[in-house]
């Protein structure tokens, strides 16, 4: 084989992250073969439809299709005569009845890949992993592969937001190869050679190292987001207000504003599972106790949801059975169809098993959320869910609730109420159209003296 040459890429696994770094490696200009056990889903991306919600990727798809350097397949055996640098993306979520993240998925892939590794290769793992599952995978790969020890194993992994994601991975802020020989680090810099030409830092490492960061860095953000969060619990019983606080920490530049947002708190694929993944990890190898915050900042940012519903419930005079509920939102987060451990829906089914009448819109997933959630009530607009409301909650801080017209959605709901879950409105005009406005960690005109 012509190391000079650029290697010809499979990406193995078409979720989230394996379809758009496919897509994306195609648009760099290699030759790229998409791998899914999942037959319906490689047919969809193989007529150019994305079956998830990424702006700008269904685009990109049609664009790396017609340029005929993007194919998929559901054959292992196909992937393995095709590509020199397989990258493996299947999911690793966790494990039902656990804090354990389930490898299973990962395992699965790279034992149906490896038997048919008959040449020199390079196996990347992209998946988040507990640490040590890359030296175990190294001798299952020699074992099964015919190819042996001419197989080798790396780790780079993936930091792409959902909402951003084809940004992030074309304009990623860094690279991490964790490489085992010289070898493996040429072939990953060769995968990478547009990435890191545009000036992408690379910062390359040992296996373990390149597991860590990934949920090193995710355990960060979501402590970041809790902290902010656990100063909300403080401010609610003082009468502070915690928007001020973090307008007044993020002028510090060691700080920094971002991931600084108080609210109801994180959900999605990612961080919630990661740190219960990662403390339990520690746990394992008896280091449980360098990372026991973690559980902490677990349970502050389950704590955001239930103290959001107890909002509600105030604003309602105490009670919520038989109320009439409008709810904005259901993904985990905005520009997102995933509904994940979406905070968003945890309150809404919290507040229908409390009695009330909770009807729920959101501008991307609401087939998520209705096939998820068949119970709860669904609406087509945000006026329409907000219709002879007592409360609305907004959730879920789409572009579209920030501009909607107080006056407007006065005109349609019985009370002008509304629990702001994610500080995306602005109080004083909404106050200023005659709603009692709240929001968690923020004080208000009647409750200035605190000890609510
Ligand atoms: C995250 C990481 O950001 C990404 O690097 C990693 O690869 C995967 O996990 P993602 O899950 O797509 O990405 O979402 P992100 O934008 O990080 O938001 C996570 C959650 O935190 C959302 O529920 C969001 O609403 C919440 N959040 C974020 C806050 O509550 N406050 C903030 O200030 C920021």
């Amino acid at each position: 084989m012509d190391t000079a040459a650029p290697p010809r890429l499979t990406v193995i696994g078409t979720g989230y992250l394996g379809a758009t770094h496919a897509v994306c490696m195609a648009s760099l200009g290699f030759e790229v073969l998409g791998v899914d056990v999942d037959a319906d889903k490689i047919a969809k991306l193989a007529s150019g439809q994305v079956p998830f919600f990424e702006p700008g990727l269904p685009e990109l798809l049609a664009k790396t299709l017609e340029s005929g350097r993007l194919r998929f397949t559901t054959s292992y055996a196909e992937a393995a005569e095709f590509g020199d640098v397989h990258f493996i993306c299947v999911g690793t979520p966790q494990m039902p009845g656990s804090d354990a993240c389930d490898i299973s998925y990962v395992d699965a892939a790279v034992g149906a890949l490896a038997p048919h590794l008959t040449r020199r290769a390079l196996v990347v793992g992209k998946s988040t992993v507990p640490v040590g599952t890359a030296a175990r995978l190294t001798h299952t790969v020699r074992e099964l592969a015919p190819a042996g020890e001419e197989v080798e194993l790396a780790w780079n992994p993936e930091f792409l937001r959902e909402g951003y994601a084809v940004d992030d991975t074309l304009r990623p802020d860094r690279l991490v190869f964790g490489v085992a020989s010289e070898w493996a680090r040429e072939r990953l810099t060769a995968a990478f050679r547009p990435v890191i030409d545009a000036g992408t830092p690379v910062v390359v490492t040992d296996l373990a190292t390149a597991e860590l960061v990934k949920v090193a860095a995710n355990s960060f953000l979501a402590t970041k987001i809790s902290y902010i969060n656990a100063m909300a619990e403080v401010c609610e019983a003082t009468g502070a207000d915690v928007s001020d606080l973090a307008a007044a920490l993020a002028h510090d530049d060691r700080i920094g504003g971002r991931f600084l947002q108080p609210g109801l708190g994180f959900g999605g694929g990612c961080l919630p599972k990661d740190i219960r993944a990662f403390a339990h990890r520690a746990e394992e190898i008896g280091v449980g106790q360098a990372v026991s915050f973690l559980r902490e900042v677990d349970a502050i940012n389950r704590r955001r949801r239930s103290r959001t519903v107890d909002l509600v419930r105030e604003l309602l005079g105490g009670r919520l059975d038989g109320k009439r509920i409008a709810c904005l939102g259901a993904a985990f987060k905005p520009n997102s169809d995933d509904i994940r451990d979406a905070p968003a829906l945890d309150v809404a089914r919290t507040m229908h098993g409390l009695g009330a009448y909770v009807r729920v819109y959101d501008p991307a997933a609401l087939d998520n959320a209705r096939r998820a959630y068949p119970e709860l009530r669904y609406g087509s607009s945000a006026l329409d869910v907000a219709r002879d409301a007592d409360v609305v909650v907004l959730l879920t801080e789409w572009a579209e609730f920030r501009q909607i017209d107080p006056e407007a959605m006065a005109k349609v709901t019985a009370h002008r109420r509304i629990v702001d879950g994610r500080h995306a409105l602005d109080p004083e005009v909404w106050r200023a159209a005659g709603w009692e406005y709240r929001a968690l960690g923020r004080s208000w005109p009647d409750d200035r003296r605190g000890g609510h």
